[in-house]
């Protein structure tokens, strides 16, 4: 089996809090951003986790982020849909209030 494992920042700008997360391709754990939110007990809103309703979208500061599949959703450039994307590098995001 070849995992990935990375580690990876993310920042919240308007909680001044950040959090470490260990992400590992092909995992139970952590297959998505959404889902090491989730984990991490930060509070996210979501419906589908398809890419479909666009509810978890939340706003990229920096970083970048790759799609585990390509999200049908509409967002705007500067959003992005947690439930179906991992971190490529740190990141800094904004969630929706
Ligand atoms: S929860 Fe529906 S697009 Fe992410």
């Amino acid at each position: 089996m070849n995992l990935t494992i990375f580690n990876c920042k993310i920042i919240f700008s308007d909680k001044q809090r950040s959090l470490n997360i260990k992400f590992t391709h092909n995992s139970p754990h952590y297959s998505t951003l959404l889902e090491a939110l989730e984990w991490n007990n930060i509070p996210t809103n979501y419906q589908c986790k398809s890419g479909y309703c666009g509810v978890c979208r939340i706003f990229l500061i920096h970083g970048q982020i790759k799609y585990k599949q390509e999200p049908l959703g509409y967002i705007s450039p500067k959003e992005i849909l947690s439930c179906c994307c991992i971190p490529v590098n740190n990141l800094i995001i904004k969630l929706k209030a």
